[in-house]
């Protein structure tokens, strides 16, 4: 018999073709969210799970998943898993790293400029029919061809994101848990700052940090005081690395100039005060959607899955060794 598992989100054919080789799959093609209920419900009897970012893996879940021995996420952040619980259970969890780089550093830069040179507000303008002329002073930006930016997170994105900044000609300063080898500091062209440094300094501050208990707010009041008035701040990482209500504040007081963001705290119920502001660009968590990436996310998944159930040796194994 071959093993069952759970696909909770709805998918591409032919990650499904490729995970029916392997499996008995039930899946959630309607793709509406699963309750907790209804997740440890279908999960009860599987032996394996391809999940995403709005599925919680806790202890409670597993305790009603005896057969559970791997969950694998289609995402490389993984906040939902308690990896702990995950780990005492002796349950495999994955994620999906590295293929999702470009197209997220590449959607960092997409807030960037759309921020900087205020585009959604000038669209909305246009399409609410109030372009009656050329000006010279109409929806001026700031310029980011030569500015400073400040990368608070130099995993694999950040560094993407520090490398596309050549194209700028922009001094590149990076904040992160471990300085960078001198050979990948001269690639990225970006030196290493302490965080109020970077903050200090930088005129656009952008952050690609894991959320987890380290880096929960780890830009709040206090952060946002110290970053220039004329500086923007770009958010694609996770929900809750940021205060929303301090973001909020800070650009309600002008203690920053802008924003760009796609992820937020309590996602998709996020503070309705930012739709108040002409400053803030707003995407509803799309860093990494592209066709091509979101297939091979949901590929790295399912090969991770067929590992985990087969070998016991997934290739993007999360669990800490023993
Ligand atoms: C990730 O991979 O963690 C993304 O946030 C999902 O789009």
């Amino acid at each position: 018999m071959k093993p069952r598992i759970l696909v909770t989100r709805e998918v591409f054919q032919v990650t499904l073709d490729y995970l029916g080789q392997h499996f008995e799959v039930d899946s959630n093609q309607s793709d509406t969210p699963l309750t907790s209920a209804q997740l440890s419900g279908r999960l009860a009897d599987k032996d394996g799970a391809m999940t995403v970012l709005t599925d919680r893996i806790d202890e409670v879940l597993l305790a009603h998943c005896p057969k559970l021995k791997a969950v694998c996420n289609i995402a490389v952040g993984y906040n939902n898993f308690d990896l702990k619980a995950c780990t005492a259970r002796g349950v495999l969890a994955t994620n999906t790293p590295g293929v999702l780089d470009a197209a997220t550093a590449d959607f960092t830069w997409t807030l960037i400029l759309a921020t900087a040179r205020r585009l959604t507000e000038a669209e909305a303008w246009l399409r609410a029919g109030e372009w009656k002329g050329w000006k010279l002073k109409q929806f001026l930006g700031t310029d980011v061809q030569g500015a400073t930016l400040g990368v608070i997170g130099m995993g694999r994105i950040g560094q993407a994101v520090a490398r596309r900044a050549q194209g700028f000609d922009m001094t590149v300063l990076y904040y992160n848990r471990k300085r960078l080898t001198p050979e990948l500091e001269r690639a990225c062209h970006a030196q290493y700052a302490s965080l109020d440094e970077l903050l200090a300094r930088a005129d656009i501050v952008t952050l690609h940090t894991p959320y987890s208990p380290e880096t929960h707010h780890l830009i709040g009041a206090a952060q946002l005081a110290k970053m220039k008035p004329s500086a923007i701040l770009i958010h694609a990482a996770r929900g809750g690395v940021v205060d929303d209500m301090a973001l909020i504040e800070a650009l309600e007081t002008g203690k920053i100039a802008a924003a760009g963001l796609d992820v937020y705290e309590n996602e998709p119920k996020f503070n309705p005060a930012f739709l108040k502001f002409k400053n803030v660009v707003l995407a509803p968590h799309i860093a990494s959607a592209t066709t091509n990436t979101r297939r091979n996310m949901a590929m790295l998944a399912a090969k991770n899955l067929v590992a985990a159930l087969t070998t016991g040796n997934p290739p993007n194994l999360l669990n800490p060794k023993t």
